[in-house]
């Protein structure tokens, strides 16, 4: 029952799309399980560029299954949009590749408009969410009153929950100076998603425990990172969601003894897109410098990514959330050309040096990192494939990082490509 968990280990936006295109020649099922289309999971292949936001990564491979797990919040409209624009470049996904489970939440256009008014409500002190309906779709889930899937393919109890829905939110959107429509042009619109989805609805849970029963690979791809986890990350500047791996069997249906292995997807230095506390950011040339080399604008919303030096102290937090022990690293490339690189090994406060990462906003905002610098490389490392094949300042780089965290690294990326990798061990147990 070979079960692997792949999760972002930072702030989301490690790269995990190519990581999961590249596993996922090996793997018969890729499985999202939580989030929705705030995720943006970019593939290159063959030079061609293809962004997701609610579909497995797995979908550009013929041979893979994918799955959508009751974890995840599913927008039909956008996940229509997406697979229309595969099938207009030949890549049919249909009901035998995808199945979504029947219970994962509907997000309604109303959500995204509350997700909106609340931020915009909020000024200063806002989020920065990508205003996708995310947090408010998964509220109405914890308050028992969400739309599900399954719902839209049933008139009387789509109508029954829409109008409870907007009894209950329709005055607070009115406040916030929202439209709201009314009730039969929502049920209209709701059950043309759900003609659409009805082939595609399953139980993912009882599909995923037959696969791993009959010994087929089950790849769970994470979307965001574990620091914006809806608990364990830098609190309130987190998703709605949990990201960590403890969501993949939550967000599907099967039990933790079923998963053989966690992965964590990190990028060679940090980013952060929205709000929120950074220590490690760069405020100047250099923080510029890896934005416009590592091309650190939103695939979902198009925002500059914050950007800063590497965190092991953060990541050494996240290995431990998810119980991590391999470490999937991307975009070394990007760090190319600079005369020193520094990895933050630790966090000070008044002088004394922090046991524990201070996940809580308030308390990880006025930190001091402390920095262990290193010579750089100017060496182009993208045609690298094997370790040897890269500068000696690199290898030195990546040692630390696998000694500071106790891990293994399993692969390197230099490239955007899925050639441009060096694979060192696979993940696959
Ligand atoms: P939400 O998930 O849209 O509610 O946004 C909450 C926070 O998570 C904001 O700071 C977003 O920028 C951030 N966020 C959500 N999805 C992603 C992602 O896929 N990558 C990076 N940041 C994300």
């Amino acid at each position: 029952m070979p079960a692997v968990v792949l999760v972002g280990a930072q702030w989301g936006d490690e790269g995990k799309g190519k990581n999961v295109d590249v596993l996922s020649s090996k793997a018969r099922w890729v499985v999202r399980f939580q989030g929705g289309n705030n995720a943006g999971h970019t593939l290159v292949v063959g030079g061609k560029k293809t962004v997701l936001h609610v579909l497995p990564s797995g979908v550009l491979r013929e041979d893979v299954r994918n799955a959508i797990g009751s974890g995840v919040v599913v927008d039909p409209a956008v996940l229509g949009e997406e697979l229309d624009a595969l099938a207009a470049q030949g890549c049919v996904v249909g009901p035998d590749r995808l199945r979504i489970d029947r219970s994962a939440v509907a997000i309604l256009p109303l959500h995204c408009a509350l997700d909106r008014a609340r931020e915009r409500a909020k000024g200063d002190a806002k989020i920065g969410t990508t205003g996708r309906g995310i947090g408010p779709a998964y509220e109405d889930r914890a308050a028992r009153r969400a739309v599900l899937l399954a719902d839209l393919v049933d008139a009387g109890r789509l109508e029954r929950k829409l109008s409870a829905w907007l009894d209950e939110k329709g005055p607070l959107l009115r406040a916030h100076g929202e439209e709201v429509p009314p009730l039969a042009e929502l049920v209209a619109t709701c059950r043309g998603h759900g003609e659409r989805l009805e082939p595609f609805l399953d139980d993912v849970g009882a599909r995923l425990a037959e696969a791993l029963d009959a010994g087929e690979r089950v790849l769970f791809e994470g979307a965001q990172g574990a620091l914006l986890d809806v608990a364990h990350g830098t609190v309130p500047y987190v998703t709605s969601s949990h990201t960590t791996a403890g969501a993949a069997c939550i967000g599907t249906g099967i039990g933790p003894t079923r998963i053989d292995r966690v992965v964590g997807v990190v990028k060679a230095y940090t980013t952060r897109v929205g709000a929120g506390p950074f220590p490690t950011e760069l405020n100047d040339a250099l923080g510029e410098h890896l934005r416009t080399t590592g091309a650190e604008f939103g695939a979902t919303t198009g925002r500059p990514r914050r950007c800063g030096w590497l965190d092991l102290f953060a990541l050494a937090y996240t290995v431990r959330l998810n119980g991590i022990s391999q470490i999937l690293l991307n975009k070394l490339d990007v760090l190319t050309g600079m005369s020193e690189v520094a990895l933050c090994v630790g966090y000070e406060r008044d002088g004394e040096r922090l046991r524990d990462f201070p996940h809580l906003a308030e308390d990880l905002t006025g930190v001091t990192p402390i920095y262990d610098w290193m010579p750089g490389w100017r060496e182009d490392v993208r045609a690298a494939r094997t370790l040897e094949e890269l500068p000696e300042n690199a290898r030195a780089y990546i040692d630390r990082i696998a000694s500071v965290l106790g891990v293994q690294i399993a692969t390197i990326s230099v490239g955007p490509g899925r050639e441009e990798t060096i694979a060192l061990r696979g993940p696959w147990p």
